[in-house]
């Protein structure tokens, strides 16, 4: 080797330590089994994640029986079981203006390893807020003789609305294996509006693929609903519905062809509602499931649309994802971007249903790197894996994510199966593997809101003090302040999810940060919400406020 030669090389391996590469993406996997299948999933507070499941023999034990809800603790990654009465399994569920976490409707039946659970397809399950950070005796209230749901429901959809109530859509009255044959065609709220349910024809029209229909509240109190290939947006108070164009090509996204949909970030001053909706199966739907396979290809075609007049004469217009995907999940990252994460290549939602089952699997290939949406960039330029870890878990049917208050993504599920089943020959056993999907920020210093007030009123201009990490202080830097309720994680599909941009500026001397809350609750439906400060995409962890009075429902503010 030459003096030059040698010289070059030291130069180059000391060059490679001083600029170590940039942190990347990366999965965490816990230590601690989450006991219980995360297939739903709902932040509840600034340290607790609360998981519901079927009411079977998991291995968590309550009372002397296995548990089938449990609240995760984010700072420890540990679980503690949580005893409930009604199943819970397929349910929805939401946060109150008041800070309650509601969840509803369920499964009938009993199952295995729990007989005595209660059916669950009428329930209302009330998780009050809780001081306790490690989850330590919080508990969830039923009692399901006096407070119950006008009608039952099995794979429902609910969003908080304008008000702060929860609006509850749709579900199948009873035990379905595939399509929604004993549809319950309707709404109803909680608390209630009225004393009979409104009957829904747009939820007749999208039948038999209809179920956890993709719902948001949107910025003028009205709300947008997809199932199966149509979309309409319902007007809560005048109790009419307009129609909208078909989602194209045939594309159907909603159980069990479950497809995600997403309401894009709302930006002040004009808060103009876009809808985007991922994947799904593009079969003919009058076909029975025994036609169908575990093989069918699921659709990459994403549908995205402007909720203005203008957008809605211009009509959904087509992008691509890099993989086709069913069942997968759409979430908000803090700076406006969207994860796609879990998910199958191919087949369907449910279980035991298509011609050639994987194990009790209808779907199989399941898509392991999540992939992230830049909604600002050009057509055709807006997705990309670059940089995105690959899980070794497979995050099939009944598998759930949700962005946390400290600003990663908890990820857990899934359960392809007709029990639980940790039988390591099968190639989607019941999942308890917990992790964590960390953005590059977790490994450098992020800005900090240092305290914010715990109730916050719209419209009104808010500081509160900050820190900045030096890398973070140069002048011009990009600064967004996001308002976002983490949504319920369950079946493809995040419910209330939401993010408002808030217009904000840093102080001169980097120390407070002031921002302008969203006029009312039509933009933000009045409840917890959770402020990230992102400057340059490195993302603080969120201050847990509430938004609005923290009355109960219904609320104006
Ligand atoms: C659990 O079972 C044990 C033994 O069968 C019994 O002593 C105990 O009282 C039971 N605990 C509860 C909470 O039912
Ligand atoms: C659903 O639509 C069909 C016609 O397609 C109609 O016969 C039926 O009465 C409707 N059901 C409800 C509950 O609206
Ligand atoms: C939506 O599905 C219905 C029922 O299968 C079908 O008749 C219609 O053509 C589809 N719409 C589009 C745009 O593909
Ligand atoms: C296939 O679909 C047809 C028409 O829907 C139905 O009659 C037949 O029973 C189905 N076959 C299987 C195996 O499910
Ligand atoms: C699995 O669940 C089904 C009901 O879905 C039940 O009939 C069967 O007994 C269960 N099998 C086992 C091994 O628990
Ligand atoms: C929130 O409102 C709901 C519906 O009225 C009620 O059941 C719940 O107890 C309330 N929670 C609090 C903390 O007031």
């Amino acid at each position: 080797m030459t003096w030059a030669l040698l010289t070059l090389t030291v130069l180059l391996v000391a060059l490679s330590r001083a600029a170590p590469s940039p942190p990347g993406w990366k999965f965490d996997l816990k230590e601690t089994r989450s006991g219980v299948v995360g297939l739903e999933s709902i932040v509840v507070s600034p340290t607790l994640v609360l998981f519901l499941d079927r009411a079977t023999d998991d291995p968590l034990q309550i009372n002397n029986h296995s548990a089938w809800g449990a609240l995760w603790n984010l700072e420890t990654s540990t679980v503690t079981p949580l005893d409930l009465i009604t199943n819970s399994f397929c349910a929805s569920g939401a946060l109150l203006s008041n800070g309650s976490a509601v969840s509803v409707g369920g499964d009938p039946h009993n199952f295995p390893g729990n007989e005595q659970v209660q059916p669950g397809q009428q329930a209302i399950r009330i998780f009050e807020p809780c001081a306790s950070p490690t989850g330590e005796g919080c508990t969830i209230f039923e009692d399901p003789a006096t407070l119950h749901l006008l009608e039952t429901r099995w794979y429902p959809s609910s969003i908080r609305i304008f008000d702060g109530s929860l609006m509850i859509v749709g579900g199948a009255h009873t035990d379905v294996k595939f399509y929604n044959i004993d549809p319950a065609l309707s709404f109803e709220f909680f608390p209630p509006k009225e004393s009979t349910p409104r009957p829904s024809a747009f939820l007749n029209r999208t039948l038999p693929s209809n179920l956890f229909p993709r719902i948001f509240a949107l910025p003028d109190g009205k709300v947008f609903m997809v199932a199966n290939n149509q979309s309409i947006i319902y007007d809560i108070e005048a109790n009419t519905e307009t129609i909208l164009p078909d989602i194209p090509n045939g594309v159907r996204v909603t159980n069990p062809m479950d497809g995600s949909a997403i309401l894009l970030p709302l930006s002040p001053p004009d808060f103009v509602p876009e809808v985007l909706v991922c994947g799904g199966q593009q079969v003919d739907d009058s076909l029975q499931p025994g036609n169908f396979s575990t093989q069918q290809p699921a659709t990459s075609q994403c549908s995205r649309i402007t909720l203005t007049p203008a957008g809605i004469a211009q009509g959904w217009v087509v992008e691509h994802m890099l993989e086709p995907r069913v069942m997968p999940e759409l979430v908000h990252l803090p700076n406006g971007q969207i994860l796609v994460a879990n998910g199958a290549g191919t087949g369907f939602a449910a279980t035991g249903q298509v011609a050639d089952l994987v194990g009790d699997s209808d779907a199989d290939h399941a898509v392991r790197t999540p992939s992230l949406y830049m909604p600002a960039a050009p057509p055709g330029r807006r997705f990309s894996n670059a940089g995105l870890p690959t899980s070794d878990v497979a995050r099939v049917y009944h598998s759930t994510i949700t962005l946390t208050p400290q600003g990663n993504f908890l990820v857990a599920g899934s359960n392809p199966n007709n029990n639980f089943t940790a039988d390591p020959s099968l190639k989607f056993p019941s999942e308890l593997r917990v992790e964590t999907l960390d953005p590059p920020f977790m490994f450098v210093g992020r800005p900090r809101i240092l305290s914010a007030p715990a109730k916050i009123p719209f419209n009104t201009r808010v500081t509160v003090p900050v820190s900045l990490p030096l890398a973070l202080s140069r002048p011009g830097a990009n600064v967004q302040v996001s308002l976002m309720d983490l949504g319920f994680s369950s079946h493809a599909f995040h419910s209330s999810a939401r993010l408002v941009f808030m217009d904000a500026t840093i102080s001169a001397d980097r120390t407070s940060l002031t921002f302008l809350t969203p006029p009312n609750g039509r933009v933000y439906p009045p409840g917890p919400a959770t402020i990230f400060l992102t400057v340059d995409d490195v993302t603080s962890e969120g201050a847990w406020v509430m938004m609005g009075s923290g009355n109960s429902p219904p609320t104006l503010e």
